[in-house]
């Protein structure tokens, strides 16, 4: 489960609580959330979600690129532990590029992973070019995650960047898997999902899901929403699926970069 905008106003923070706190119930067992979400307000939602079931979510977190050196990035995750009234996290991402060299990022998450602040780390908004610099940095190549932009209108990363990542083991998560919502009034893909008797959310989130090593994170804070997506993990498309999926949104035919939201 996604959780930007979430944490922005008092006003709407039980509701944020209790669509997270409903998405653990039902299995869904990700947060992604990040330093920057609500100036640290998404991380404290969170930490009510996951006050008292720890151990049941895997929680993410992400550190801006200007905290990303060598001492911020240990000093920014210990904040983002507090907020999350949590002492790990089990993946630390670097949100974007910055203008702070990787070797320092890298070498942070290293000694944060060894001191156990954190189990894993990875990045976000890199493409294969990033990704490659970024295995040729020392320890660059224990990344575990790569998030980007990546649902049935955004395909760039169908160019060669998901089999970049599959190839040496980097799990991609799909960032705005429903397309921030504007994805589900395409008029294809609720054709589509009609047909198979699903929502256009469910059917959305199945097409990612269908990889072992993609992980979609769709952000809502409505209940019947959230059950929504919860039912996509139960989705199997079949063949003529995919294909009809494909012919309403071709991947791409030439080289193509990620897109940045
Ligand atoms: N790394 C990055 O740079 C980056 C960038 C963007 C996002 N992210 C992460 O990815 C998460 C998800 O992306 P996102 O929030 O941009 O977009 P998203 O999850 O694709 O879409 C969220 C929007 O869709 C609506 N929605 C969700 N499920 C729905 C459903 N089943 N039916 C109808 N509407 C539905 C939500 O409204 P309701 O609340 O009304 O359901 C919300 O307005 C973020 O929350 C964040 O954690 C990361």
């Amino acid at each position: 489960m996604g959780t930007w905008h979430m944490g922005e106003s008092e006003r709407n923070r039980a509701r944020e609580v209790a669509a997270l706190s409903l998405g653990l119930d039902l299995g869904m067992t990700l947060i992604d959330t990040a330093e920057m979400y609500g100036d640290g307000g998404a991380e404290r939602v969170s930490g009510e979600a996951i006050a008292g079931r720890r151990e049941q979510v895997f929680v993410v977190s992400k550190v801006y690129p200007h905290n990303a050196g060598a001492k911020s990035a240990i000093a920014a995750c210990k904040r983002s532990l507090a907020r999350l009234g949590t002492d790990y996290l089990d993946c630390y991402l670097l949100h974007w590029r910055g203008r702070i060299p990787l070797e320092e990022t890298v070498h942070a998450f290293t000694q944060l992973a060894r001191d156990g602040l954190i189990r894993s780390w990875g990045v976000s908004n890199f493409d294969v070019d990033d990704m490659e610099e970024l295995f040729d940095v020392p320890g660059g190549a224990a990344c575990a995650v790569n998030q980007v932009l990546y649902n049935l209108s955004e395909r760039a990363a169908d160019w060669k960047l998901l089999e970049w990542c599959r190839a040496r083991g980097v799990a991609l998560m799909a960032y705005s898997p429903v397309g921030q919502g504007d994805l589900l009034r395409h008029r294809a893909l609720t054709r589509i999902a009609q047909a198979l008797g699903r929502t256009s959310a469910q059917v959305a989130l199945a097409w990612l899901l269908r990889h072992d090593d993609v992980i979609a994170i769709p952000q809502s804070s409505d209940p019947a929403h959230v059950r929504d997506n919860r039912a996509a993990a139960d989705v199997v498309l079949d063949a003529p699926a995919l294909a009809a999926l494909d012919a309403a949104f071709p991947p791409p035919r030439q080289p193509t970069t990620i897109s940045v939201i």
